[in-house]
Parts: structure tokens; C-alpha cells; sequence
């Protein structure tokens, strides 16, 4: 990893230990309320663990559903780019995805993608595939609807990673909804794993 994008995820990782500190102190409901100053990231584990699957899939075509404020945004740009991939990046509020794509330019990776603002449904609709790699990560009611509209855009062999499966557990039932909604395809292989939030990796057709 370069000195540049080290500086930009280090400065994203020194944000993450203030809100967690912050997030200890406001009641469940307080939390809600605020919920968009928050990252609300993957985390180090999932993002290193991206980081590894893309570097070995070599993707083209990479989609991050939650852009939010962008560091998982420059986890899966940076290995976009070492493997000349291109990152399309997808994101409901202006103002995060404007800090997303500044710190993006800040870490060099610039060419490496695009950002898209508005319903991520209306973007995932618009996007030519085929689609080689997904990160799955905005409010978990709309994980099965992108899926759906996706689906029909996965290339053969492509990976779809679905974010925050065992955590929050409000989100379970959605989760599990999504895991149950994915694993009923034909023709896809799909796993939970306990790292991070918990997330399914799912892969569609191939050998
Ligand atoms: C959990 S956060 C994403 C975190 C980010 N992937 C990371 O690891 O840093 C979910 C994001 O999805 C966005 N979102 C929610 N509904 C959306 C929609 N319909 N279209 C696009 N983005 C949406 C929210 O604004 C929020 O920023």
C-alpha cells in the first residue's frame, strides 16, 4: 500500500476510534437519530479481507453499494487499481459521497473511480454490467431488491460480499432474509463468515 493511501485510511481509522468512543455514550434511539455522522464502516477485517479476494479475482467491473463517507470506498479502490479495475461507487447523500471522493483524490485513486448520487436502486438499474465483484453495505431492507436488480449483470465467477450479517442485530432479520433470498439461486455458492460484522460471500455460476 502506498504512503498516500496509508495517510488517508490512517486518518479514517483515527475518525473510527472517536466514534466508537461517541457511540458508547448515546442511548439506541440517540444513535439512530444520528446515524449518518457516523461512518458506520466495514471495519479493518473485512476491509483487508476484500482487499485479499479482489487481488486474487482481478476484477473489472467493481460496484460498492453505501459509499457512505469512503474508507471502505479506498480499501476496494486501492485494490482496484492494482488490478486495473474499475470501481463504481454508489451513494444515497451528497455530502458523504463529496468527503468520499475528496479523500479519494487525496490517496491518488482518482482514476480509479466513479461515484454515483441518488437511490443506489435507479444507479444499479442504469449500470452497464458486466458486474465482476460487489461490496453490499447500505440499509439492509434494500440488500434483496440491489441484489435483484444485479443479479442479471454478474458475470460468471462474480463475487457479491454482503455487509453486517450477525451485526447490528436489528439488521438480522434482514440478514438473514438476504442470506436465505441469495442462497435459493440457482446455480450460486454462498457462505457466512464471522469476520467483522459477519458477512456472506457469495459467488455466482463459474467452475
Ligand atoms: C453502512 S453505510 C456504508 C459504509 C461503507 N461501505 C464503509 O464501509 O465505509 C450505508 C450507506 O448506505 C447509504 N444508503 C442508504 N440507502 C441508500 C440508497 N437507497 N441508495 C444509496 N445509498 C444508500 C447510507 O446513506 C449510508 O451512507
Amino acid at each position: 500500500m502506498d504512503s498516500a493511501v496509508a495517510a488517508v485510511l490512517g486518518d479514517y481509522e483515527a475518525r473510527i476510534a472517536r466514534e466508537h468512543k461517541l457511540a458508547e455514550t448515546l442511548l439506541p434511539d440517540e444513535f439512530r437519530l444520528r446515524r449518518d455522522e457516523f461512518l458506520l464502516p466495514v471495519g479493518p477485517q473485512t476491509a483487508q479481507l476484500l482487499d485479499i479476494l479482489i487481488r486474487a479475482q482481478k476484477p473489472r467491473l467493481l460496484v460498492e453499494v453505501g459509499t457512505s463517507y469512503g474508507y471502505s470506498t479506498v480499501w476496494l479502490a486501492d485494490a482496484a487499481r492494482a488490478v486495473g479495475g474499475t470501481l463504481h461507487t454508489l451513494e444515497l447523500a451528497q455530502h458523504k459521497s463529496d468527503h468520499a471522493r475528496a479523500n479519494i483524490a487525496r490517496a491518488g485513486l482518482s482514476d480509479h473511480v466513479v461515484f454515483h448520487v441518488g437511490d443506489a436502486r435507479e444507479a444499479l438499474a442504469a449500470l452497464a454490467g458486466p458486474i465482476d465483484f460487489v461490496l453490499l453495505d447500505l440499509w439492509k431492507d434494500l440488500y434483496i431488491p440491489c441484489f435483484d436488480l444485479m443479479r442479471p449483470k454478474l458475470s460468471d465467477g462474480a463475487f457479491v460480499v454482503a455487509d453486517n450479517m450477525l451485526e447490528p442485530i436489528q439488521a438480522r432479520r434482514d440478514a438473514d432474509a438476504y442470506r436465505a433470498h441469495v442462497r435459493a439461486q440457482p446455480g450460486v455458492s454462498s457462505v457466512l463468515l464471522p469476520v467483522g460484522s459477519g458477512i456472506e460471500i457469495t459467488r455466482i455460476g463459474g467452475d
